[in-house]
């Protein structure tokens, strides 16, 4: 049996993985600012992260959600403490689009309406709904097209206030990301989040933040969105969640009610994602790395910007887009291949950088010089 082609690969094995340095089968060494796209967020291999995964193993790795699981409570109660979200509910599931897909859901039982605003540039995933509120009209199949979504301009409050006006009573959600990510690093500014709340607050829509990628501390905050000062009322999450092992969830405004039935997964909360989830956040906590992802993050940012070559810097905190001119678009290519560094990329012509939260100053300061000469050719 072949593997299903879909992805194109660089000829790469990664054999090794300690914090942000990998090594692949040759022995040769990496700098990783990519993260398995934002996903490594307290280092690859973390010896808490390591041991208290094993350990669960070795007592249990998996029960269905038909009998108690206490460490769902315990993350429950430890998201709620370090997101600041202390009132809200947890439901917790495996995937970034399962996420988004069960909050939209969920709003749609909330005010059982159906349509849902997305913006332009927008990525939410590839699951029916996730993605018919995705902006990429190549990987949306004849049965995920629906007239349910509405993509408005991204940042433009006159248009998301005529929508309102337009057609408010039937709005159920409107979904965003604090930054989009796959969209080239572009963030929400503070009056358009600040809009979309009081706009959702006046028509009893649902205000869906999309942290899959821009949360779980990455920004300095735990959410993005919360630099605008106002709640969403679901935040989704994924990526950083469990650094490597499958586990996403929705924080849950303390106005949704739940019934049994509402929302389910088989795998989703199981024991050993639990666990996982748990050392992150231990993690996150101990060793403070969202100021780590805040202080490394603007430090890179403001370095950056003083590079002539750069079109634009974006971003905040270690979530960075970094948007070359045309003629330097081998640069992210001779970044992995010569200067061994990995980095992410965003069309056309944007490097990404999404490395773990607890990326030292010295590992920015290498991947400064590192860029630099790769700016040069
Ligand atoms: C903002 C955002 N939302 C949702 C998703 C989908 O997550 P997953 O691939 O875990 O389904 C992604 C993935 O890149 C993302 O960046």
């Amino acid at each position: 049996m072949n593997l299903f082609d879909v992805y194109p690969l660089n000829d790469i094995e990664i054999t090794k993985a300690s914090f942000s340095t990998v090594w692949d089968a040759n022995g040769q060494e990496y700098l990783d600012l990519y993260g398995g796209h934002a996903v490594i967020s307290i280092g690859h291999t973390h010896p808490h992260y390591v041991t208290r995964v094993t350990d669960q193993l070795h007592k249990v790795g998996f029960y269905s959600n038909s009998v108690k699981i206490p460490l769902q409570t315990q993350l429950a109660e430890k998201l709620g403490k370090v997101s600041g979200k202390t009132d809200y509910q947890l439901f917790l599931c495996n995937s970034g689009a399962e996420a988004n897909e069960n909050a939209l859901k969920l709003a749609s039982f909330y005010n059982n309406r159906k349509k849902v605003i997305a913006f332009k540039g927008a990525f939410h995933g590839r699951t029916s709904l996730a993605v018919a509120a995705t902006d990429n009209p190549k990987i949306v199949a004849p049965v995920n097209e629906t007239d349910n979504v509405i993509f408005l301009p991204h940042n433009d409050e006159a248009a998301l206030a005529q929508a309102f006006a337009a057609y408010g009573n039937e709005i159920s959600a409107v979904i965003i990301e604090g930054i989009q990510g796959v969209g080239g690093i572009k963030e929400a500014s503070v009056s358009f989040l600040q809009k979309i709340r009081s706009l959702c607050d006046d028509y009893n829509a649902v205000y869906i933040a999309d942290s899959v990628q821009c949360g779980y501390g990455r920004t300095g905050l735990f959410y993005s969105h919360d630099y605008a000062g106002v709640n969403a009322d679901v935040y989704t999450m994924a990526k950083g969640m469990g650094n490597g092992f499958p586990v996403a969830g929705i924080s849950i405004a303390p106005k949704f009610k739940p019934w049994h039935g509402m929302l389910g997964t088989t795998f989703g909360g199981n024991h050993l994602a639990c666990a996982a989830a748990l050392a992150v956040l231990d993690i996150i906590e101990q060793d403070n790395l969202m100021k780590n992802a805040e202080v490394v993050g603007s430090y890179l940012i403001e370095e950056l910007k003083k590079i002539e070559a750069v079109k634009e810097v974006r971003g905040r905190g270690l979530m960075i887009g970094i948007d070359l001119p045309e003629n330097l678009a081998d640069v992210k290519k001779n970044l992995l291949f010569k200067h061994k560094i990995f980095t992410g990329e965003a069309k056309p012509n944007v490097i990404r950088l999404l490395p773990a939260l607890n990326l030292t100053k010295g590992q920015a300061d290498h991947f400064l010089n590192e860029f630099k000469i790769a700016l040069k050719g």
